[in-house]
């Protein structure tokens, strides 16, 4: 079980209509998580049994449903794109010398960033293995197209790291590519396994576009104000590294001459001692408020897009995921 408090889509009557496809997909992961070789074992149980909030796997056994789709493919699909995640938490928090994930202690602290970068790359290829044993080529096309994007985003982010004039757009654009596109491609699977025609799965696309977009601003906006035990990461991380978020890039909008000197310093110099001072520049600027209100804009669009589903408890938990998503404090 997670320390984490998992935050799961709901109907508004509080029903996880997911619950018991969740328990398959689980299965699929236990047994897929297997390897001869004990230390890939070891990781990848320490990282997948910490748990996490498995979102990405219930977008795409949401949306097979809401369209009609039952079938077995649904539950190795939604292993795959929480393979592929994890994959990513492995490799992101040796890039970003993460030292907490999930409530505990990150693989690359405990068993070195060698070990970190190789059992990510084994998570990854496994899931390779696992779809195509789907057999479908359009699930093939939208699930390398996501993770070479995903890999892009994550160099685009590199070369940003301490650039205080970063633009708005160019920012936007690594969270669509380093988050949104693997909720995308989550979202868009569960139309591909429905045979949706093209206009509702792109539909689905842009529920989950928008919807990982609003989840990383609000990402973005609890490394200032989260709290670590309920997050079951660190905060000011972001900070350290030298980040350009849009927390700080609209508190430097709004801020005073003075202030803007010392964020513009703090992201150059990746000042994490400055962390109080610049959270409190970034609170006191509004810069977090206007970067959830982003958050809410991206949700609320992701709503809209539930319009092309059949009123269904499936559709009324992806909506329901929209506002969790906006509001979320872990
Ligand atoms: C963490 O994703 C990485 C981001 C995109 C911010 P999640 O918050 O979905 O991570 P887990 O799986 O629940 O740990
Ligand atoms: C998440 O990015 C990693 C990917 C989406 C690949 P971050 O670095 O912003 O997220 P956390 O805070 O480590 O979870
Ligand atoms: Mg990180
Ligand atoms: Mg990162």
């Amino acid at each position: 079980m997670s320390p984490v408090a998992p935050p799961s889509p709901r109907t508004s009557a509080g029903v996880d209509v997911a619950a018991a496809d969740m328990e398959a997909v689980d299965a699929v992961i236990r047994e897929r998580l297997r390897s001869d070789v004990v230390l890939v074992n070891q990781i990848a149980q320490y990282i997948v049994g910490a748990g996490g909030k498995r979102i990405r796997p219930r977008l795409v056994l949401l949306f097979a449903a809401a369209l009609g789709f039952d079938g077995p493919e649904r539950h190795t699909l939604a292993a795959v794109v929480e393979f592929i995640h994890t994959a990513t938490l492995l490799h992101d928090d040796v890039v970003d010398e993460s030292s907490l994930r999930r409530g505990r202690p990150t693989a690359n602290a405990m068993f070195g960033n060698a070990a970190s970068v190789l059992v990510g790359d084994f998570l990854y290829s496994r899931a390779f293995q696992m779809m195509v044993s789907v057999n479908r080529m359009r699930v093939l096309d939208v699930l390398a197209d996501a993770t070479n994007v995903i890999a892009e985003g994550e160099v685009l982010q590199l070369m940003n790291m301490h650039d205080p004039d970063l633009a708005v757009d160019e920012y936007l654009r690594v969270i669509r590519y380093k988050t949104a596109k693997l909720f995308e491609a989550s979202a868009r699977l569960g139309a591909v396994l429905a045979e949706a025609p093209a206009e509702v799965e792109d539909r689905c696309a842009s529920y989950g576009r928008a919807l990982g977009t609003a989840f990383q601003l609000v990402d973005d906006v609890l490394d200032y104000e989260g709290d670590p035990r309920a997050l079951g990461k660190n905060v000011g991380d972001d900070l350290r590294e030298g980040k350009p978020t849009l927390p700080l890039l609209l508190a430097m909008e709004r801020a005073s001459a003075a202030e803007r000197a010392l964020v513009r310093a703090a992201i150059e110099h990746g000042e994490v001692q400055r962390l109080e001072e610049v959270a409190r520049i970034v609170r006191a600027t509004g810069a977090i408020e206007a970067t959830r209100d982003a958050a809410r804009r991206e949700a609320e669009h992701a709503a809209r897009c539930l319009d092309v589903l059949p009123p269904s408890r499936q559709r009324e938990a992806l909506l329901e995921f929209c506002v969790q998503s906006a509001e979320r404090s872990s």
